[in-house]
């Protein structure tokens, strides 16, 4: 059966809530945020600045930078970060655009 995300998870882990655009997300605690946020089925972690075009992660190791998230303010590696409760996690720069085009 084919499911939203290609990704399994645990079922035993403890699950805190973090917000990722403006949803609540429950993801396991002290788990990997990218692979936390793909297993949640978040298919796009941020947009290029030129094109616009959606990226999520690829390494999962810290090399290509395509996995960042701004977390409570600070654009950051999602791969390279634990999830933690409370997170307040956004796309990078997304709310500054929306800014300029008003
Ligand atoms: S997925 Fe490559 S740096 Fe995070």
């Amino acid at each position: 059966m084919k499911t939203v995300s290609p990704f399994l998870e645990l079922e035993d882990d403890d699950r805190v809530p973090v917000r990722f655009a403006g949803r609540t997300l429950d993801l396991p605690d002290g788990a990997n945020l990218a692979a936390a946020l793909l297993a949640a089925g978040v298919q796009v972690f941020r947009h290029t600045a030129v094109s616009g075009a959606p990226r999520a992660p690829f390494c999962m190791m810290g090399a290509c930078f395509e996995c960042l998230v701004e977390i409570d303010g600070v654009v950051r590696q999602a791969c390279m970060t634990d999830v933690r409760e409370g997170m307040e996690i956004s796309r990078p720069h997304e709310s500054e655009a929306e800014d300029a085009i008003e």
